[in-house]
């Protein structure tokens, strides 16, 4: 069995549904952002901050990479993981990954100008975050098995879309 990776834009809920379909599955769940900030001593935004984005995507890689020698689990990746040639190959060759659509106006209303997220925290607001998601809506439909939306729905409800998928994909 292998990993169910799920990939999307902030604000997308991976971190809340990956928790739900960890529960529902018996599968560790792995939020690898935490995992690079306990691995690292410093949050994202320092790392951001210290390092640079190269720097933190760096340590991204990494953290994805060793997921290899991990047993199954959940991954909840963040929202930038798709954009190296590198990450898309060893998702794809992780596991099972899920993208979990979001429109730009209903992840600003759920994160705003988060100061943890440094992409969104220099305030360019709407028009930023569209031409990120642009620049990003392909390399996450084409690094997926299953596009899930997540607008107007719950979490849970989610969660069981995905668990269904992996049924009936042999994947659980
Ligand atoms: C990023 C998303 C964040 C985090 C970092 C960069 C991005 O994760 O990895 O701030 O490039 O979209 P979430 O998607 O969990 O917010």
């Amino acid at each position: 069995m292998s990993h169910i990776l799920l990939v999307g834009f902030m604000g997308a809920g991976k971190s809340t549904v990956g928790r739900m379909v960890a529960e529902k599955t018996g599968l560790p769940f792995v939020d690898l952002d935490r995992a690079i900030e306990s691995a690292d001593g410093r949050t994202i935004a320092q790392i951001f901050a210290e390092d640079g984005e190269a720097g933190f995507r760096r340590q991204e890689s990494t953290a994805l990479q060793s997921l290899a020698d991990e047993p199954a689990s959940v991954v909840a990746c963040g929202g930038g993981v798709v954009t190296s040639d590198e990450n898309r190959r060893i998702l794809g060759s992780l596991g099972r990954v899920v993208y979990l659509r979001v429109t730009v106006d209903e992840m600003l209303a759920r994160v705003g100008n988060d100061s943890g997220r440094p992409l969104l925290a220099g305030g360019g607001g709407v028009i930023a975050a569209t031409a990120l998601l642009d620049a990003r809506e392909a390399l996450y439909s084409a690094v997926s098995d299953c596009v899930v939306d997540t607008v107007n729905r719950t979490p849970g409800d989610i969660a069981d879309e995905i668990v269904a998928f992996m049924r009936s994909h042999d994947a659980l």
